[in-house]
Parts: C-alpha cells; structure tokens; sequence
C-alpha cells in the first residue's frame, strides 16, 4: 500500500518535470536570446560564479589593491590594441627599436597605449618596453610600487596575414627591473585570436580569462595544470638547419614519441595552445647564427616561464631554469624549450650532452 503511494507521488513528479521541461523549452523557441541570458544570467556578469570578472577573481585572490590596479589597467589598455589590431595601419612606422628591427605602425601605437596607462596609474614605479630603448623612471625609488617590462604586440608581423597575436606582461615589486624572473610578482598574456584570451598568475596558480560581448574579461579556467607525461605537439623556432646537434637530437626524440608539429610563428599563440591543452612545448633554441636564440629575456620568456612553472611545467635555455637567469641588459635575449616537464628535462639531457 504505502508501496504504491510512494510510486504514484513518484510517477507525479516525473510527469510534472517533464511538462517543465516542455514549458521551458517552448519559452526557449519564442525567446531565445531572452532565454539565454537567463540561464546563463550573463546581464549580470561578475556577480555569478560561472562569470567571475577579472577584478573580483584578483580580490578574491587577495591581491594587493595596488597590483589589482595595474593588472586591471593593462586589461583596460588591451581593448584599444584590439581596435588598433583590427582597424589599425598595417604599414611601417618609419622608425626602428633596439633590436634594429623596424617598426610596425601598430607595435609603436600598442606600445603608447599601455605605456600612457601605466604612467599614470599611479602604481608603477619603472617602464620597459620591447619597443623602447630605455627604461622610464616613473618614481623608481618607490618600493611599494611595481615595475612592469612588456611586449606591447608579439607578432606583430603576423596581423597582415591575420594570424593571432599578443601582448605579454612582466611584474615586479619596486624598481629594479634586472632580476631574475624567479622575483616577479605577477606575468600575463593577453592573446589576440579568433577570441581574445587574458591569463594571469599572481604566483598562486594560472587562470585563464575570456573576453565577453561586453568587453570583460571573465573567467574560463582556474588553476591550470600540465599534465604529465609525454609532450602531444610542439613549436619549433628557428630553421633547422640552424639547430645544435643537441637541439637535433631532441627534436628526433619529439618525433620518434609522436608529438605533432604546431607551429603559427607567433609566440604567444603557440604557447597558449601548449597550456591550455596542457601537454606539449615551444622551443626557439640556440642557433648556430644566434647563439642566444631571439627571444627576449624581460619581456617575451620571464613572464611566459613564471606562467608554465605556476602551471606545473618548466622553461628552461637549455642548461637551466630561464627564471634563474640573471639579465645584464634590458635587452637580454636567450634560448628557450618551455612546456612539460618531462620534455624540457629531456631538452636539458640532449643540450648537456651534446651542445
Ligand atoms: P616580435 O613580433 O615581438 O618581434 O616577436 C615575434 C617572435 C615570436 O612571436 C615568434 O615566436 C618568433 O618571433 C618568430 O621568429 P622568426 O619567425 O622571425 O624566426
Ligand atoms: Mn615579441
Ligand atoms: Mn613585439
């Protein structure tokens, strides 16, 4: 008897959930959009726990209000470069920069969108930028405040072929910027794609960001972890014929384990696809033409090396961590293998024995 009562109550609800189901799908064919908005509740962006905003996750982090201001800043700046990215002039600027390569317009104009907001945040202590020759003293003996060295738009040579690119960003507390990377406080990309992406460590844990319909950035991932074990692709720099004998042999491993060539030409793109499928590694390594590869140190490999090894990877030059590299010079440049563990240990093993 009480059997039976208990299999109509049942029989009840099942019919009563499904003809909600019914009216919600009903509603969902009249209104969509309406529809949409309401489940995923994205009018009210920041305020749900699918939608958590840049600003609030770094709150949440607690994160001095100081550097939360800054991140938001370089945040903010990136919206122009996507206008600057999509609108901009393609052609040369007419100038050159420390390395001696020539400027594009759009390189000199992302660069003066983030240096003018870094300027006056009233947070930044010191400014260096790949496109400048010289570091700009703000208020360098204040040591409460930050230090950032950034790449305005890497890749910058791939927005006329419309490939994805990016702005990467490297943090310190006061205003020394010539220390190892292991001392930043804070790095970030930002990747200009089909889709524009942010993602940040404060040195607790990776998280990736995406930009909404109304130009927010809202979190995809928290924590982000390498998995272990062997690299699925990678991104080789460099010709080949240029490589060590070292660097040789490692690529022959790569191939023999069978990670698959992904290569864009863009360093901050393929990077990105190394950490968010969680497997894999770029390398732009010592070439016989340029033994110290053509990354740079401050502004291209100590913020993406910060990210990997908060993210459980490593990022080495071949014969030691990239974070325990001490720069000389601003312009600093270095060899890079950056993704899994166990391929960048393997990268080490092949360069210390044979070059
Ligand atoms: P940038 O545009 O800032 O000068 O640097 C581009 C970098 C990087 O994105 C890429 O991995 C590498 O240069 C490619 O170099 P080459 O194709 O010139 O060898
Ligand atoms: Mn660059
Ligand atoms: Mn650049």
């Amino acid at each position: 008897m009480i059997f039976c009562g208990y299999s109509i109550i049942f029989y009840m609800s099942v019919k009563f959930g499904s003809l909600c189901g019914l009216l919600k799908m009903r509603f969902c064919f009249k209104l969509p959009t309406q529809a949409i908005l309401q489940e995923e509740n994205m009018s009210d962006a920041g305020n749900t726990p699918l939608h958590i905003d840049l600003r609030r996750h770094l709150r949440e982090q607690d994160e001095n209000r100081d550097l939360i201001r800054l991140i938001c800043e370089i945040a903010e700046a990136s919206k122009y470069i996507i206008n600057a990215i999509n609108t901009g002039d393609l052609g040369m600027a007419g100038t050159s920069n420390l390395y001696g390569e020539e400027q594009l317009a759009l390189d000199v104009l992302s660069d003066r969108i983030i240096t003018k907001r870094l300027m006056y945040s009233g947070v930044v202590a010191c400014i260096a930028s790949e496109e400048r020759d010289d570091i700009m003293d703000v208020d360098a003996k204040n040591d409460q405040k930050y230090s950032v060295a950034f790449d305005p738009l890497d890749g910058s040579s791939l927005v006329d072929v419309n490939l994805a690119v990016g702005t990467i960003v490297s943090i310190y507390q006061g205003g020394n910027l010539l220390q190892p990377g292991r001392n930043q406080v804070a790095a970030l990309y930002i990747l200009y794609g089909p889709r524009t992406t942010l993602v940040y460590s404060t040195g607790k844990g990776v998280h990736e960001f995406g930009m909404n319909s109304l130009m927010e950035y809202t979190l995809n991932a928290e924590n982000i972890r390498m998995n272990d074990g062997k690299a699925k692709v990678y991104s080789p720099g460099g010709q080949r014929s240029q490589y060590s004998a070292g660097t040789e042999k490692f690529v022959q491993y790569l191939e023999e384990n069978g990670a698959k060539l992904r290569y864009s030409g863009g360093f901050v793109p393929d990077f990105n696809q190394v950490l968010i499928k969680r497997s894999g590694l770029f390398m732009y390594p010592h070439l016989k033409s340029a033994p110290d590869g053509k990354l740079r140190l401050l502004y291209e490999l100590n913020p993406m090396a910060f990210l990997i090894e908060q993210a459980g990877g490593a990022a080495s030059n071949g014969l030691k961590s990239i974070l325990d590299i001490q720069p000389e010079e601003i312009d600093d440049r270095a060899p890079v293998f950056i993704g899994s563990r166990d391929a960048i240990a393997m990268a080490e093993r092949c360069i210390g024995e044979l070059g």
